[in-house]
């Protein structure tokens, strides 16, 4: 009997495969509890008086070994923050080994619905078993035991870490639905094909396509489990999302092919050089006056540094989030107009997050 035989299929919650066992599930749902108490619910407080301590010390919140050297310095004895920034740290590395401990007691079976969902439609699932993958693509982000791309259920982790980090907030994809209610579309409003890059899981993409079922919608991501795990998601709910394994940096389709592009906290999670390559390719596959829609950490401002601040600072430097602080300074609205954009509108539904809606000339 192999291990997988000993759990039975627990079913789903909602769009995601149950944990192996019922304690895991409590278990996850405690540390979703936890982090909305004692994370989320001090989150702009513990910010706020980071910030004032790096200021009060004339210390420069900088993404760099001395940067970082020096925050821990002025806040180390501060018992508020280092709780704070150790509770952070220690919630995401239980939360997440458990649901890789949980998951693996059935490995070798969800490895076998992975392959078997390759056949199914509506949609399509493409991808080089050969890929090599570039180096910054292989960092354990948010300390997850092999990221993206190191571990073969890396999007089933990702879909039930997601629900944890977020607290409840995403059930049903409730974030993804209303971002894509939101999501602005060409100025003629002409919407036949559409692209999303850095697709994950295809959670963006599945709502879309329910918001434009005509259009043609292909979901690229530079991960195998990622798209394969996202391609079994969608099969699941009979949404007809074309998945392929594509780096955004080299987008493998014509000039001025897609009516509509959009982004959802992919330019956060990759270095500059990248970002800066991605934005000319995404302005060629575009068609004179289609739109992309860029849904990320929204940009420092002056006075208000969000994630420049030293919270995400620290984030950087101790909770896998390598790109994340020099994204946030790069004057990303910038390098989108230098890449032949026009910025039509900017969002900001959140703290967090911003929307720049831009658009190629006609
Ligand atoms: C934070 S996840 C976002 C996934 C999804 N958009 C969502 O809304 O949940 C970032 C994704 O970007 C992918 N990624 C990282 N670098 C990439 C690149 N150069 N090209 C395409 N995808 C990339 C990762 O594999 C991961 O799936």
């Amino acid at each position: 009997m192999t291990l997988s035989n000993l759990y039975p299929d627990r079913g789903k919650v909602g769009r995601t495969p149950a944990l192996s066992q019922r304690a895991d599930e409590v278990y996850a749902d405690f540390m979703s509890d936890t982090r909305n108490q004692l994370l989320h619910a001090h989150w702009k407080q513990m910010s706020e008086r980071g910030n004032a301590m790096m200021a009060t010390a004339s210390a420069k919140i900088e993404h760099s070994h001395a940067g970082v050297a020096k925050a821990r310095e002025v806040i180390g004895d501060d018992l508020y923050l280092s709780t704070f920034l150790r509770v952070k740290r220690s919630c995401q590395e239980i939360y997440k080994q458990r649901i890789i401990d949980s998951y693996g007691l059935r490995e070798a079976e969800f490895l076998r619905r992975l392959d078997d969902a390759k056949k199914r439609g509506p949609g399509t699932l493409t991808y080089d078993p050969n890929f090599v993958y570039p180096d910054y693509a292989k960092v354990h982000i948010h300390i997850q035991p092999g990221g993206y791309v190191g571990h073969p259920l890396a999007g089933m982790l990702y879909d039930y870490g997601t629900s944890v980090f977020y607290g409840g907030e995403n059930a049903e994809d409730a974030l993804h639905v209303r971002l894509a209610q939101q999501t602005a579309t060409p100025l003629d409003g002409k919407v036949e094909r559409m692209l999303e890059i850095g697709c994950g899981i295809g959670q963006m993409a599945c709502e879309m396509k329910r918001r434009f079922p005509d259009a043609e919608m292909i979901a690229t991501d530079i991960s195998t489990p990622m798209i394969r795990y996202g391609h079994w998601r969608s099969a699941e709910q009979n949404i007809a999302v074309h998945f392929a394994q594509m780096p955004s940096e080299t987008l493998d389709f014509p000039d001025s092919h897609f009516d509509l592009v959009f982004e959802h906290i992919l330019f956060h999670e990759i270095p500059i050089p990248v970002l800066d390559k991605t934005l000319k390719e995404v302005h060629r596959v575009l068609r004179p006056g289609g739109t992309f829609v860029v849904w990320d950490f929204a940009s420092a401002e002056p006075g208000k540094p969000g994630y420049a601040g030293l919270v995400g600072l620290m984030d950087a430097a101790d909770n896998g989030e390598p790109y994340a602080h020099a994204f946030v300074t790069c004057n990303v609205e910038k390098r989108l107009e230098d890449a032949g954009f026009t910025i039509r509108e900017r969002v900001k539904p959140g703290v967090m997050m911003g929307a720049r809606v831009c658009d190629k000339a006609g």
